[in-house]
């Protein structure tokens, strides 16, 4: 009998997950997400094939060129992987695959989740009943954004950005859409495309942003003033799209409403400044952390695995 391919989990995985890689593969599994140090020398020590990675293991050019020769696919638990430079790992012949469509529902989900929190002031009115409640409300008072019937302007409309407009119509709002090239109608269902962002920006009551990062900060001081006065920013995306400075001065300002925010620069700190703002609701990076979500990621991760060891190509490669 052929020994098991040898794998490092290099980050916790689910218990479903990690079972099965115990069983189909010799497999070193860590105790904790590693670092890229720590992940490239365990690779080294277990003579791994492959290497199941999250955003701790950073693979720049230099790390890439520190991977072992025995390394034949690095398989990404998430769908973005701003976390490497994936041209510098293929240029070495190695596979990169990543997890895409399974997280696409959760992380539109959460996005409208944060959509309406935003809208609905959902944190300042927690934080009120937890402090007993105890203000009198007047008729015209604590009032909240109406946001079914909205004008929601999506930027990026990949799978999760469609996701999200079908999210949007339930709740009658009208969408708009930049991305890099226009979608067939099939695809669009009735959102407007706007070539420009900037174009878009002006009449987009709510943004929500759902692009890759890589294409440096989109959303700058000038990208937000474009937007109406009293809009509501989401992004789910990666806190490098934005500029926080900007987007807290907005916040602060109230040239923008609200905004729920699931990303940031600095993961896993944040800027705190923006605890300190009533108008925003947070959630830290947690978009695709439901219980069937991150099994399907890790599954989706190892079927990767799988395929390469079995000499098959990989299902979702990068
Ligand atoms: C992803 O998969 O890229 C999500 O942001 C979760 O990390």
């Amino acid at each position: 009998m052929s020994p098991l391919p040898r794998v490092l989990l290099a980050r916790k995985v689910t218990p479903a997950a990690e079972e099965r890689a115990r069983r189909d593969f010799d497999t070193l599994v860590a105790d904790h997400d590693l670092s890229t140090d720590e992940a490239i020398e365990a690779a080294a020590r277990h003579k791994a094939v492959a290497m199941v990675i999250g955003a701790s293991v950073k693979l720049d050019a230099a790390a890439a060129a520190r991977l072992p020769d025995h390394v034949k696919i690095i398989a990404n638990t998430s769908v973005g992987y701003d976390h490497m430079d994936a041209a510098a790992v293929k240029a070495r012949g190695i596979i990169v695959t990543n997890t895409p469509d399974v997280l696409t529902d959760c992380t539109a989900d959460l996005a409208f989740m944060l959509l309406l929190a935003a809208c609905r002031r959902a944190h300042e009115y927690d934080v009120l009943m937890r402090q007993g409640w105890g203000v009198k409300m007047g008729f015209g008072e604590w009032l909240s954004m109406k946001p079914s019937g909205k004008t929601l302007g999506i930027v990026g409309m990949g799978r999760i950005g469609r996701a999200m407009a079908d999210r949007a119509r339930g709740f009658g709002m009208r969408v708009l859409y930049h991305n890099r090239s226009r979608l067939p109608a099939e695809l669009e269902k009735g959102a407007e495309y706007f070539e420009s962002m900037d174009a878009m920006l002006p009449h987009c009551q709510i943004l929500s942003l759902h692009l890759p990062a890589g294409g440096g900060t989109l959303m700058t001081r000038e990208a937000f003033a474009l937007l109406p006065k009293g809009a509501v920013f989401v992004n789910t995306a990666r806190g490098a799209l934005v500029d926080e400075d900007a987007l807290i001065e907005a916040l602060k300002s109230g040239h923008l409403f609200a905004a729920g925010l699931d990303v940031f620069r600095k993961e896993p700190d944040y800027d705190t400044r923006f605890a300190e703002l009533p108008n925003v609701f947070l959630t830290p990076h947690i978009a695709s952390a439901t219980q069937e979500t991150r099994d399907a990621m890790a599954m989706l991760a190892l079927d990767n695995v799988a395929a390469i060891c079995a000499g098959r190509p990989a299902l979702t490669p990068v």
